[in-house]
């Protein structure tokens, strides 16, 4: 990790794809959370086994570092089949995309990470992929061009994408199943960080695993992430085990406060409440205002607001709630109340 990087981005940093593999659960069972999408699958998977078809093409939406290439993963090992995994910018032409497509063996899962991301002639090839197991090649050029329909085994497609909005609607139409997946409370994220605790072979306890979770914007993967750098902590400057003493010092020196927030969320809070008096205001205005991108305010800083209350959405735009002003130590103008939720 680079200096100034934030330590809560919830992408993956460069390095770490590798370093997650160890924490990465293998089964179902090990899959924290996300009850409603993984009860649902379990009856899938089951009835999809039975009658040795393959599964429904899956579309996983949400933020990023929540699970979803993880359970696509788990998805594969239950059904007993391999999983490709690739994403909607590696897939350059129609015919990387054929090639993966013809490579793929009965009822295997292709993995399409940012699936919102494929281009158009791309994508094109994937609606007959995905509802007929066949590709339609055209060969040849001008009046002796012919098509050609070229058989695949039957497969899984499971997209992912942080925003489903994004998706083209034949795209979308063509996902048997949909699954949404949620921001993690702070009692399923004191599992997964004590799981990873075992596995990384670190005493940590109770409150600091509190604290950790809580500070973790209901993300595994920023919790696994503050966990290493605790442990780091607690390896250099204490004992080797976790505890709310070295927790605390080694995240007030991260910057990440009480509530996991880090300087650019607290400016986007600050911006609101300074120069648009609390809100309502665009998405755009406040995009440009912090000098960030809109999608990624949308993606990857909102969910995390709204799910804490500090933020509303509402039709006229977005708001600083009470609990937002208080989390900056500010007193709020009585404008914040009067806004309905979108
Ligand atoms: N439900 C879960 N239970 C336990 N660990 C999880 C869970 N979801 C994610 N993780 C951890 O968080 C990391 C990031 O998850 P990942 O599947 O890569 O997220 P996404 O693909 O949604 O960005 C994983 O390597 C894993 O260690
Ligand atoms: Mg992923």
């Amino acid at each position: 990790m680079e200096i100034g990087e934030r330590i809560t981005s919830m992408e993956l940093e460069t390095g770490e794809e590798m370093q997650e593999v160890g924490l990465r659960p293998q089964t179902l069972d090990d899959y924290i959370g996300q009850q409603t999408v993984t009860d649902n699958l379990k009856v899938f998977i089951e009835a999809a086994k039975r009658r040795g078809e393959p599964l429904d093409h899956l579309l996983f939406y949400g933020p990023p570092g929540l699970g979803k290439t993880t359970l696509a993963g788990i998805i594969a090992k239950e059904m007993g089949v391999d999983i490709r995994i690739t994403s909607g910018p590696a897939i350059e032409r129609a015919g990387d995309l054929a090639a993966i497509l013809t490579n793929l063996n009965e009822n295997d899962v292709l993995f399409i990470d940012e699936i919102h991301r494929l281009n158009r002639s791309v994508e094109e090839v994937l609606y007959s992929a995905m509802e007929d197991y066949a590709l339609d090649i055209i060969i040849g050029k001008g009046p002796s061009a012919r098509s050609i329909r070229l058989d695949l085994s039957k497969f899984t497609l499971v997209g992912a994408t942080t925003r489903a909005g994004s998706l083209s609607a034949p795209l979308r139409d063509r996902f048997g199943v949909v699954c949404k997946f949620e921001i993690y409370t702070v009692e399923e994220l004191k599992q997964i960080i004590r799981r990873s605790a075992v596995i990384l072979g670190v005493d940590i306890d109770e409150q600091s695993l509190t604290e950790i979770a809580m500070r973790s914007r209901g993300t595994p993967r920023i919790a696994n992430r503050l966990l290493k750098r605790v442990r780091d902590f607690s390896q250099v400057k204490g004992n080797g085990t976790i505890n709310m003493e070295i927790t605390q010092m080694a995240l007030d020196a991260m910057g990440v406060d009480k509530r996991g927030l880090e300087n650019l969320d607290r400016e986007i809070l600050q911006v609101i409440i300074d120069r648009f008096h609390g809100g309502p205001v665009g998405i755009d205005t406040i995009a440009a205002a912090i000098g960030e991108e809109r999608v990624t305010i949308e993606d990857v800083y909102e969910p995390y607001l709204i799910q804490t209350g500090f933020l509303y959405r509402t039709k006229q735009g977005r708001v600083v709630s009470e609990l937002g002003y208080q989390h900056l130590g500010l007193t709020s103008l009585p404008i914040a109340q009067q806004y309905e939720d979108e």
